[in-house]
């Protein structure tokens, strides 16, 4: 694992308003950057610090925040891997611009949700709360379940027609979380990969009710799982 670092990604931090809102962090889709959702993240709240890594995987040109193998298969060891890093630049980041570590919510698209999704199971002190919008099931977690995430509000964004992040992708990702004590709000739309403006109001709402309470999980014996890999080295979900 890389020394914490605010200077390993690429990244945007915009200061938030006056009060105490959760910093916001973004995480963009496959081909995106740290510019992408700093408009959805000031739609979700104004007055939210946002902090925008820009992925540090290129495929074909294209930021990703961890490797594929195949379309729908990862590299489980490179986002386990990758996952750390970024817990760790969160952290320096905090340390740099001043915000609350302990009330961070991701808010991650696609492979920005994938990888959001896989910093809840592996190092589910690093977050407060997360906005999953099209995710997948990042890696199959293996060993007993703690509550890890106890108390931990997550809203799923899914498509009920999204050929990339499959319908049950969304469900069993609902279960695991669940079983680690997440308070899970799984969203339908009659909708594809693509984002629907009607979820970005949904997604709105649901923060701006939690925002007050929103703080990470106690400290370990629960919030500091081993890194060492836990699934076998590649992991198949739907196609995308
Ligand atoms: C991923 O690779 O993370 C998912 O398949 C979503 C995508 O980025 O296409």
């Amino acid at each position: 694992m890389s020394a914490p670092s605010v200077d390993g990604f690429v990244h945007r931090f915009v200061p938030g308003g006056a009060g105490s809102a959760p910093t916001l962090l973004l995480l963009h889709g496959t081909g995106g950057n740290e510019d992408d959702l700093v408009p959805l993240g000031s739609m979700l709240d104004p007055a939210a610090p946002l902090l925008a890594p820009r992925g540090n995987v290129l495929e074909h040109g294209m930021p990703r925040f961890f490797r594929r193998i195949a379309e729908g298969v990862f590299d489980v060891e490179d986002l386990k891997r990758r996952t750390l890093e970024l817990a760790d630049f969160v952290a320096a980041a905090a340390a740099r611009y001043g915000f609350d570590p302990a009330r961070v919510v991701a808010v991650g698209y696609s492979n920005g949700a994938n990888i959001a999704a896989s910093l809840l199971l592996l190092r589910p002190g690093a977050l407060a709360g997360a906005i999953l919008m099209r995710p997948m099931v990042p890696f199959e977690p293996e060993g007993a379940v703690a509550p890890t995430l106890a108390g931990v509000p997550v809203l799923i964004a899914a498509g009920r027609l999204d050929p990339v992040a499959r319908p049950e992708q969304a469900a069993h990702l609902e279960q695991l979380l669940r079983e680690r004590g997440a308070e899970v709000s799984l969203h339908w739309a009659e909708a594809g990969h693509g984002l629907e403006r009607a979820e970005i109001e949904v997604a709105r709402a649901w923060l701006k009710a939690r925002a007050d309470g929103l703080h990470r999980p106690p400290a370990p014996p629960f919030n500091e799982p081993s890194a060492s890999p836990e699934a076998s080295s590649s992991s198949t979900g739907s196609p995308g």
